[in-house]
């Protein structure tokens, strides 16, 4: 039989709580719909004393999310916990999560307090919290560098005050996986009372090991992880509701599951990763862009034979169409092939020989070959080389009215259109779908600069969707202008 492990995202509390990434009521909801249909079981809305703003967004998530257990967080003071009260007055399922520091680094220098007032705080922070909720949840913050026996004794008497959940957070991610999991041992076998409660853990990334230390506390009996999407969160985030949850589905040897709809997760991913304006990694595990990219030679071959040789999880699982081979000048013929195919050139061997040679000398040039490129290489323009753009004139200022004058090669016939927009890119691509007929959706788009300087070059990456296909394009000028509409036009010239 499997353990279940309760996940609990805080996405919405300690990842919203990362600079600029703030969240209005209505992408909160937006948000917590997305974690409700992916199966999270707690959803923390957020920090109600905080702000009058997130106490109403709670209010608010609350009429609409009723599955899952919402949860507010509160400080071990009174007032922090009547602010979580009421932001749960309309939850259908509520949980009051409390938290005060069982480090002597907290309690000496945050605190300038002592062990046993803290304690008595925390205690009573429980009790008080208990006469509004049955579900509360309590946190030993820091308990990664507290001391074990002082740990244990606090977590027993946070369960003899009612906790019915008590978390271990990590909260500097200083702990390494070993001696997390033993401290979560521990506790087990030195607090009374712990095999009637869900024991939690809640580990931040600052060395890396945030996901290592979660799975090592649930080898050793905890049975709720504390997540966000994406990994977001203070300083180098959280563990990743993606990371705990695949490797509890992909190491069954662990003998835990979730409720986790994991089809869903990429889909989740993109969405808090659009809202809060934070990008995914390209090599981030599971919902980066080359999570399922595979671009050596001896990789792509070995893919083509059989999946299992590179991949230890199904991209279908998380919701990713299929594994992608990217040609580049490491790729080998086999890679090749399966393009040619996929383009429907049927080639022989002395055939893909040559393109193969050819392919490898425009690979070293260029460092990503899309399918134009292969088309050129096999000698079939058919007369078409897509979308070129020849001219780009952009009007833009106080209190003018964006507008932008975009002139293109279109299968070698010169178009142009004028278009406005909300700003000199919205104008360029209006003016780029009256030339094309608005080809696809713009499913994301961000702006990078290399060094910090104003004359900085500007690198582009879009994904655009078109009939349920996403194309990435990407453009790089000293001109974001520029870049933007060479990113789309690259985009573009995928899908058309
Ligand atoms: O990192 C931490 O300790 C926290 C607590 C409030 C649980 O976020
Ligand atoms: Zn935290």
């Amino acid at each position: 039989m499997k353990n279940k492990v309760f996940i609990f995202d805080t996405t919405l509390r300690d990842g919203e709580q990362v600079p600029g990434c703030q969240l209005n009521t209505i992408e909160k909801i937006q948000v917590a719909k997305s974690l409700d249909a992916l199966g999270v079981d707690i959803i923390e809305a957020g920090f109600p004393i905080s702000s009058p703003g997130d106490l109403k967004s709670i209010q608010e998530l609350s009429k609409v999310i009723t599955r899952p257990v919402i949860c507010a967080l509160s400080r071990a003071i009174k007032e922090d916990i009547d602010a979580a009260v009421e932001s749960l007055q309309f939850a259908k399922r509520k949980r009051i999560h409390t938290f005060i520091s069982s480090s002597d680094v907290h309690i000496k220098y945050q605190f300038k307090s002592t062990r046993e007032k803290i304690m008595e705080q925390g205690i009573e922070a429980v009790k008080y919290a208990k006469k509004f909720a049955e579900d509360v949840e309590f946190s030993a913050m820091d308990a990664g560098r507290s001391d074990n026996a002082f740990l244990a004794k606090f977590i027993e008497s946070a369960i003899k005050a009612g906790a019915t959940t008590v978390n271990i957070p990590d909260t500097t991610g200083y702990c390494l996986p070993d001696e997390f999991g033993t401290k979560i041992k521990y506790l087990f076998e030195n607090v009374k009372g712990i095999d009637r409660v869900i024991v939690s853990i809640h580990c931040h990334n600052d060395l890396g090991l945030a996901t290592a230390n979660s799975i090592a506390a649930v080898q050793n009996g905890a049975r709720q992880i504390e997540v966000t999407v994406n990994g977001v969160g203070e300083r180098a985030g959280n563990t990743s509701l993606e990371e705990a949850v695949m490797i509890l589905k992909t190491r069954e040897d662990l003998h835990a599951t979730t409720n986790i709809n994991t089809k869903k997760i990429y889909a989740t991913s993109r969405l808090v990763s659009q809202l809060m304006r934070i990008p995914v990694q390209a090599n981030k595990a599971i919902v980066g862009r080359n999570a399922f990219a595979h671009s050596s030679g001896i990789h792509q071959n070995g893919i083509l034979k059989n999946r299992l040789n590179y991949e230890v999880m199904d991209p279908k699982d998380v919701g990713i169409k299929t594994s992608s081979l990217i040609l580049t000048a490491r790729s080998g013929r086999s890679a090749l092939r399966h393009h040619l195919d996929r383009l429907g050139y049927k080639v022989s061997q002395k055939k893909l020989d040559e393109t193969y040679q050819k392919f490898l000398v425009l690979a070293d040039k260029k460092k990503d070959i899309n399918d134009e490129d292969l088309r050129i290489l096999m000698g079939d323009t058919n007369g078409k080389k897509g979308l070129v753009l020849s001219l780009l004139e952009v009007v833009c200022g106080f209190p003018l009215k964006p507008m932008a004058t975009v002139k293109l090669q279109v299968n070698g016939k010169e178009i142009v259109a004028t278009s406005h927009g909300n700003g000199p890119i919205d104008a360029s691509f209006n003016a780029i779908n009256d030339i094309v007929k608005k080809q696809a959706d713009l499913e994301e788009f961000l702006i990078q600069a290399i060094t910090k300087g104003s004359d900085d070059i500007g690198k582009v990456h879009i994904q655009l969707k078109h009939k349920g296909n996403i194309y990435y394009g990407f453009g790089a000028d000293t001109d974001i202008v520029v870049a933007s509409v060479k990113a789309y036009l690259n985009g573009l010239n995928k899908l058309i």
